[in-house]
């Protein structure tokens, strides 16, 4: 399912940043946005999912966001925010999987069905009663990434899903990722992650001052060591490797060496 941007653009109130896209389709599948700290990426990722209000359209299946009604819109597009401080609103993690789901008005007892399924699948259910800010911040994320698959909507965007995760963790959601590309789904996800992204993202995006700098494969953005510097991104680990060795193909992934 395309996103399509056009003439997008936007200012904070009181800021002088930025964001100006004029025209570009997202493919399906997964793509990384990558790029420096205040460059623009989550407040691109916010604008796909119309959460600020905007010059300009992003269209999903060539409707406007705004025009899907609430409980459709859920299982089109979710959203998991950077600081899971900013999402999480429930009193108990049982009601915060169980929210969209009850936007989305499924039948009772199935969600309470895919609460126990995705609870046990993220491996919370000991935190079923809980208030989600009791958790740690590894579980806080898990949650809020649980909370934007219960639907399993067909776009995903997620703000740097692997931020603050344990090693379990990030097999976990990486898994996730795999398997629902896999089945067609998109996924737009922010990662600083460059060893992560070579091993397993083939579109990247990358952004510099809310512009969007480079669209392509990894290999191409590695290679291109002014606009990487511009960027302000170190390649990944195996491709730093592959140049001081003097290789001629680049090993990309680490699942070569
Ligand atoms: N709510 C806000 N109000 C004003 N400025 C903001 C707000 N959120 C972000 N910004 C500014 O917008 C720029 C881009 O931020 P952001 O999209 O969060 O970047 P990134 O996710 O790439 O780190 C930064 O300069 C940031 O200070
Ligand atoms: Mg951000």
């Amino acid at each position: 399912m395309p996103i399509e941007i056009k003439n997008l653009r936007y200012t904070y109130p009181n800021s002088t940043f930025s964001l100006e896209i004029p025209r570009e389709t997202f493919p399906t599948g997964l793509v990384c946005l990558v790029g420096q700290n205040g460059s623009g990426k989550s407040t691109l990722l916010k604008l796909l999912a119309d959460l600020l209000p905007a010059d300009g359209a992003v269209a999903v299946n060539g409707q406007k966001l705004a025009d899907y009604l609430a409980d459709r819109r859920l299982s089109k597009i979710a959203y998991a925010f950077q600081d899971p401080n900013d999402q999480l609103f429930n009193s108990t993690v049982a009601e915060e999987l169980a929210w969209s789901m009850k936007q989305a008005r499924l039948p009772a007892a199935e969600i309470a069905a895919r609460t126990d399924k995705i609870l046990e699948e993220f491996g919370l259910s000991a935190f079923r009663e809980q208030n989600p800010y009791d958790l740690s911040l590894s579980s806080k994320k898990l949650l809020t990434i649980a909370s934007a698959l219960v639907l399993d909507p067909e776009i995903c965007l997620l703000d740097e899903p692997l931020m603050s995760l344990d090693y379990p963790g990030r097999q976990l959601v990486t898994r996730l990722i795999r398997r629902r590309v896999a089945r067609g789904k998109s996924v737009v996800m922010i990662t600083h992650d460059m060893d992560w992204l070579a091993r397993e993202c083939r579109q990247v995006w990358a952004m510099s001052r809310g512009r969007l700098l480079y669209q392509g494969p990894v290999a191409g953005l590695f290679a291109d060591q002014d606009l990487m510097e511009q960027l302000g991104l170190l390649p990944a680990r195996a491709w730093q490797l592959s140049q001081l060795l003097g290789l001629k193909t680049e090993i990309l992934s680490p699942d070569e060496l």
